[in-house]
């Protein structure tokens, strides 16, 4: 099978501590344990795209530190030609989980943000044609990467975060596809973080009308937006150990479902099975589940 998507993004090594609350400030907190994960969101998206069946090459760079993630992604089947190492650690992740699942999460970039333009180019000069490129905000040069992939003809897909001030002066509207939670939602169009999730969904769609717009809600369930179609899809109810790599999962699936020729519909359902399953185990990329879990 042809390669259908060059997602060009982060690799991170998450340290995680399992902690009864999260640390307050001038607090010293004793953690229940604590593990060394794979993970960062472009890591965790590839192999839920490869998971889920798609053909996937993923770039990026890492440190001599973080040999073990490119080993990763190859043992999921995911292309790591384009997986670079440099000098600078692995970008990581400090990562806090909570006794009702919820993380927080501190990161220190690292090699993924040390791509040079050069690189960039041989990896989308290899993309062939009509393929889709996935990008995250976890790695530097995003702006070049979108106009390159726009004047390769590329399809773009985008989940700008964590969403910086940097990304308003991206150019979001030459991607096809754009993956947000609320707050980075409201933050892009300009809402308070009151604004209900179909004023964001309406306005991201106004001000981006060539885009589908995914807005996904955590426990809630996720808002799809496509002109004046609008998909509330509501979250499966489930018990959270650890809701990290939960909104990875659902971009993942999502986007293989649309590469199967599924609608928007059967794409958010897929979509937010895949995170369940996922808020329901430990770890990022090891939380992931697989195909033949979530095409039922
Ligand atoms: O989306 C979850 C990911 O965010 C974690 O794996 C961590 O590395 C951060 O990038």
């Amino acid at each position: 099978m042809a390669q259908q998507i060059l997602n060009i993004g982060s690799m991170n090594i998450d340290h995680v501590y399992q902690v009864p609350h999260f640390v307050s400030p001038g607090e010293t907190l004793t953690s229940c344990s604590y593990v060394r994960n794979a993970g960062g969101k472009g890591l965790n998206q590839s192999i839920a795209l490869a998971r889920a069946g798609v053909n996937v090459a993923h770039g990026g760079k890492i440190g001599p530190d973080g040999v073990f993630l490119k080993e990763l992604l190859s043992s999921e089947g995911v292309d790591t030609s384009s997986v670079l190492i440099g000098d600078m650690p692995t970008g990581h992740a400090i990562i806090q989980v909570d006794s009702s699942g919820q993380n927080n999460i501190i990161l220190y970039p690292g090699a993924n943000r040390q791509l040079t333009r050069a690189e960039l180019v041989g990896m989308l000069s290899s993309t062939p044609d009509g393929s889709w490129i996935l990008l995250q905000n976890e790695i530097n040069e995003i702006p070049f990467i979108l106009e390159e992939a726009h004047a390769h003809g590329l399809h773009i897909a985008i989940n700008p975060a964590p969403c910086g001030p940097e990304v308003l002066t991206y150019s979001l509207q030459l991607a096809d596809v754009l993956f947000v939670n609320e707050i980075e939602g409201a933050q892009l169009a300009n809402l308070p973080s009151t604004a209900s999730a179909k004023e964001i969904a309406s306005l991201l769609s106004g001000l981006f009308p060539s885009l589908e717009i995914i807005l996904t809600l955590g426990s809630e369930g996720a808002l799809y937006q496509y002109g004046n179609m609008q998909i509330f899809m509501q979250a499966e109810q489930v018990k959270p150990v650890d809701t990290t790599s939960a909104g990875d999962t659902f971009t993942g699936y999502f986007l293989a479902a649309k590469l199967r020729g599924k609608t928007p519909q059967e794409a958010m359902r897929i979509a937010s099975h895949a995170a369940a399953i996922t808020v329901t185990r430990k770890g990022a990329a090891a939380s992931i589940p697989r195909g033949d879990e979530v095409f039922l």
